[in-house]
């Protein structure tokens, strides 16, 4: 008996896929053979992608700010239209905000870290649960972060955001627990993508200098256990917490 993984017929949406981890992943679910819609505010990256995953299936966009509640309806609504149905969903689309003290963190910063990093996952899942359900089968992966278990310093929206999306994981997936749709999220450590250009220099030093294998994780692994996670390889966990941070976390 074969142990590959198989996603053919099955119908995937990727926020925040038109680069970095987001598009690592679209091409992990396309190469076991989903269709995969990528979500991104970002036009010109999403044609960009689109481009590199050419030839490796199929491959619909939507142009869509995440945390417009009429917009996530919308682009729902296209995307059920354009696969047919859909399967599963990676809240993979964040931001940092910048690095400050929570005592000198700008409100207007905190308030769009928690919309993009929690309203946004908390939109899509409201918008699209009702479509996997009715599928029987489905998988939802959220992109969190080791800071929403350990907490970062001088990055206090990101870590509460992160926490929160956890927590949001915990509770949808006891909803969904008897719905054969798993709800799952993955906690990176720091990986170099274009996010980075939001951080200071000694914050991404001192994220690295927490890993004790003493490097950078690749998006294709973070994209591995997504993909895993997306699976029905994986068929007995929900509302779980998948570290992947080199040994920095032990829990
Ligand atoms: N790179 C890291 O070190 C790291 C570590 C742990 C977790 N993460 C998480 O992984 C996820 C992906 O990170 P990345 O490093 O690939 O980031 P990235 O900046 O390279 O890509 C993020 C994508 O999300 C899109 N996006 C952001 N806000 C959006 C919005 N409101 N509407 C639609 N699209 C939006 C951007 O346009 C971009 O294409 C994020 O949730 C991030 O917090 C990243």
């Amino acid at each position: 008996m074969s142990a590959a993984i198989d996603l053919a017929g099955k119908r995937a949406i990727v926020t925040g896929g038109a680069r970095g981890i987001g598009l690592a992943i679209a091409g992990k679910l396309l190469s076991a053979g989903a269709s995969v819609t990528l979500w991104d505010r970002d036009a010109p990256a999403l044609d960009a992608a689109v481009k590199r995953l050419a030839g490796q299936g199929d491959v619909y966009t939507a142009e869509v700010d995440l945390t417009d509640e009429n917009a996530v309806a919308a682009a729902t609504n296209r995307s059920v239209g354009a696969m047919g149905g859909i399967d599963i969903l990676v809240n993979n689309a964040g931001i940092t905000g910048p690095n400050a003290t929570t005592w000198e963190y700008p409100v207007a910063d905190w308030r769009k870290v928690l919309e993009v990093d929690l309203t946004a996952p908390f939109l899509c899942c409201r918008a699209t649960v009702p479509h996997i359900v009715k599928g029987g089968w489905g998988r939802i992966v959220n992109v969190a972060s080791v800071a929403g278990k350990e907490g970062n310093p001088n990055a206090p929206a990101y870590s509460a955001a992160k926490a929160g999306l956890i927590g949001l994981t915990k509770s949808l997936g006891k909803e969904l627990a008897k719905s054969n749709v798993l709800v799952n999220c993955v906690t990176p450590a720091v990986a170099e993508t274009d996010i980075l250009k939001q951080m200071t220099e000694a914050h991404v030093e001192y994220m690295l200098s927490k890993i004790p294998m003493g490097r950078f994780v690749q998006v294709d692994e973070i994209a591995s256990l997504v993909l895993w996670l997306s699976s029905p390889l994986c068929s007995f966990s929900t509302g779980a917490v998948f570290d992947i941070t080199g040994g920095r976390s032990t829990y």
